[in-house]
This record gives structure tokens, C-alpha cells and sequence, in this order.
């Protein structure tokens, strides 16, 4: 599941994963933010729904970023009246950088369940001290090879709780229709280590 495998997926427009717009639990997070110039990350941000939302709603420092070209052609098109938007077409393993907040939004459940412990310590090193990791994950496991790689509630707090405390794991009231009853709204805050 390297930069091709996810560009063919765009290619092929096999993205079933797409909602065509933010998806509603991280809209109600984003919209109750009240500081605008926190410095965000969104990786592996695909069409970017939610990177425009922040974008129309004044958030002043953006990043996006993805590994597939195709999705990244498409993200500067629908992200051109907002110039101030940084959009990077790069692997999230490579990424150097340091914010106050990352959104994750089908990203964790994306990458194969051996790279879990690589992504945790990677969202680590990429948050200032204090910084959230803020988003949605699978409530459960899946019975079909993945992508997307479920987990569970007990598996996040294991994985996480090396670099990351206070933890929120709440199952969502607001998820789309497929993914109701499945999904978790998390958030944690780095670690000062
Ligand atoms: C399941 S899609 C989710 C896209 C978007 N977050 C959404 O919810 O519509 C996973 C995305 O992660 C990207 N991706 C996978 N591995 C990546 C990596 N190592 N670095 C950056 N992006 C990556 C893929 O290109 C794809 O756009």
C-alpha cells in the first residue's frame, strides 16, 4: 500500500471511503474551535473536505497532505481561492514539522496494522508539546482484509498511551449512515516527555 497502490485507487475512482464532504463529527469539532490560527495538519487528507471547510471558515494555518499525486492535483484545484493552504504531495513518514492539532479522518485505518506503532510515535514527533490528536476511528475489527484495519477501544489506549494522555474515545452520535454504531471520535494530547 505504497504511492502507486493509493494513486491507482484514485485512478480507478475506487474510493469508497470518499463522503463527498466533511464528515459531520469532525464538522461539529472543527465549527465549536475557537482559535483560527492554530497551527493543523491533516494527512492523508484525500480530497481535502475537510481542509475546505477549515479554509472557508478562516482557519489561517493549514497543511494538507497526501502521498497520492492524483488526490493532490485534485486538492489544488478545490483549495485554489485559498492560497494560504499548504498542500504537500508527500509521505506522512517523511513529514518534518510541528503543530498544535492533527485531524485524522480515515487515515489510521488506511496504513497496515504494522505501521501502527510507527504512525503513533510519527503523530508524536509532529506535535508540539500539549498538541491534540484529534479525529475518528473504527469501533471495531473487520472480518475482510483490509484496507480500512479496524481495532478496538482496548488495542487504541495500548498503542497510544506511550506518547499520548487524556484520552477521549466516545463512540460518535453523528457518523454518516454506514459507519453508525462503528465509529469512535478520539482525541489525545501529547505527552511532555
Ligand atoms: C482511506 S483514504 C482516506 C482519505 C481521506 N482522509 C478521506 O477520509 O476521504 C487514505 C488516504 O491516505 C493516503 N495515504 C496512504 N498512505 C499515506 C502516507 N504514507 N502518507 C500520506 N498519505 C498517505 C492515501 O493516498 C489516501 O488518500
Amino acid at each position: 500500500m505504497n504511492k502507486d497502490y493509493w494513486n491507482e485507487r484514485y485512478a480507478a475512482g475506487q474510493t469508497g471511503w470518499d463522503l463527498g464532504k466533511a464528515s459531520p463529527p469532525l464538522e461539529d469539532y472543527i465549527k465549536q474551535l475557537g482559535n483560527k490560527d492554530l497551527k493543523i495538519l491533516l494527512p492523508g487528507c484525500g480530497n481535502g473536505y475537510e481542509a475546505l471547510l477549515m479554509a472557508e471558515l478562516g482557519f489561517t494555518n493549514l497543511t494538507v497532505l497526501d502521498i497520492a499525486p492524483l488526490a493532490v492535483e485534485k486538492l489544488q484545484d478545490r483549495l485554489q481561492s485559498y492560497p494560504s493552504v499548504r498542500i504537500l504531495c508527500e509521505d506522512f513518514f517523511e513529514h518534518v514539522d510541528n503543530y498544535d492539532l492533527i485531524l485524522e479522518q480515515t487515515f489510521f485505518c488506511a496504513l497496515p496494522p504494522s505501521m501502527r506503532e510507527q504512525y503513533v510515535q510519527k503523530m508524536a514527533e509532529l506535535l508540539v508539546p500539549q498538541g491534540k490528536l484529534v479525529g475518528l476511528l473504527f469501533a471495531t475489527e473487520f472480518d475482510k482484509a483490509g484496507p480500512p484495519f479496524g481495532g478496538t477501544t482496548e488495542e487504541y489506549l495500548q498503542l497510544f498511551s506511550p506518547y499520548f494522555t487524556d484520552a477521549i474515545l466516545e463512540p460518535c452520535r453523528n457518523s454518516i449512515r454506514p459507519r453508525q454504531g462503528n465509529e469512535l471520535f478520539v482525541k489525545w494530547v501529547k505527552k511532555d516527555l
